[in-house]
């Protein structure tokens, strides 16, 4: 007899998308539906906590709704409900614990608790049948950057992070600086294309020889003071640049960034001779570190097999909550309806 299909349904509300999708035994996807919160916090330069957490509240039902619709499922049909209960923001990740947890209940379903950056790390190899191990895993994201020794979809070790400013976060950042609009990497990608990556020697923090972790802060300060001058007085020089200028700022910066993820997923390589490359988080949309990390893993003698997240599942979305939650259904990993959130994970 054929094994029951096992449909899970996951949600994610970690930063400012409310995202719910149906999966089916981990790697159909049935429905993916995604809102974006952008125009709420594109005038702050950033996501505002109260204002995602009380958009969360609104889109809630109707993503989930959407979702079971699109999919053609029923309740009956759902296997567990999986939730990104950790990291992000508190008042965020409430929103979507407490609708899982109230389905949960209600439905009389299992509930399923996902990392929010081991699910990042999923995405990548939802549809890999054979992951050859060891494997290395780079999540770039608007919170983290991370490089993780993975052993399966379940036995993830972090073996590097940043301890300041996140990958994307610094797009964001040098985005305002440039005043390029909010979300800031998609707009850094869009500039850069015509800018010179080598116009302005920007800093690639390596932080040691064997260091595996990440600093961007520095680079971020750097076009700060590109801009603005050391004494950081008057107004910035940004409203008098030609689109050129900015562009070659754009493309310098990305440069930078790319060049240190690269440097630093080598090293991670290296120490665990893997045999897998995988590329997950929403910077891993960034085309020119999809091409940058394909190259690196060619050079190798034996190249790296390389799994990159596809674009759709790079930035924020619940395919890769569900994807991952089905592993931890096959392994008997539930929570239980004490789960909270937990900003830091
Ligand atoms: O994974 P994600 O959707 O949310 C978090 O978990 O943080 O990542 C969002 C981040 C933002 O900082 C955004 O600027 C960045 O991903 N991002 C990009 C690109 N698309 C999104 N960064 C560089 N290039 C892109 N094309
Ligand atoms: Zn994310």
């Amino acid at each position: 007899m054929p094994e029951k299909t096992i449909n899970i349904l996951g949600i994610e509300t970690s930063c400012d998308e409310t995202a719910a999708a149906v999966v089916a035994d981990g790697k159909t996807v049935k429905s993916s539906i995604v809102t974006s919160q952008a125009k709420l916090h594109e005038k702050y330069g950033g996501v505002v906590p109260e204002i995602a957490s009380r958009a969360h509240i609104e889109n809630i039902y109707p993503v989930i709704t959407e979702a079971l619709k699109t999919a053609n499922v029923t309740k009956d049909d759902i296997s567990a409900i999986a939730v990104a209960n950790q990291p992000g923001l508190a008042v965020a990740l409430v929103v979507g614990v407490t609708a899982a947890k109230t389905l949960s209940m209600t439905w009389n379903k299992p509930l399923i608790a996902v990392n929010h950056l081991h699910a990042h790390l999923q995405s990548a190899m939802i549809a890999e049948q054979d992951l050859q191990l060891p494997a290395i895993a780079l999540i770039v994201s608007g919170g983290h950057t991370c490089l993780y020794d993975c052993e399966s979809p379940l036995e993830l070790k972090l073996i590097g992070r940043c301890i300041d400013d996140a990958a994307g976060e610094a797009f964001d950042k040098v985005a305002t600086i440039l005043r390029l609009p909010y979300p800031g990497g998609p707009s850094i990608e869009n500039a850069a294309k015509t800018g010179n990556p080598h116009a302005i020697a920007f800093p690639r923090s390596m932080l040691g020889a064997d260091s595996l972790d990440f600093s961007f802060s520095g680079l971020k300060t750097a076009v700060l003071y590109h801009c603005r001058g050391q004494e950081m007085k008057g107004q910035s020089k940004v409203d008098s640049m030609s689109k050129q200028e900015i562009a070659d700022i754009a493309a310098s910066f990305q440069s930078a960034v790319i060049d240190v993820l690269i440097e630093k997923t080598q090293r991670a390589i290296d120490s665990v001779r893997a045999k897998t490359v995988l590329l997950g988080g929403g910077v891993a949309a960034n085309s020119s570190l999809r091409a940058a990390l394909a190259k690196m893993c060619e050079s190798y003698t034996l190249a790296k097999k390389l799994l990159v997240a596809p674009k759709a599942y790079c930035t924020d979305n619940a395919v890769m909550v569900a994807s991952l939650a089905y592993h931890k259904y096959k392994a008997g990993l539930f929570a239980d309806l004490t789960l909270e959130p937990k900003a830091n994970g």
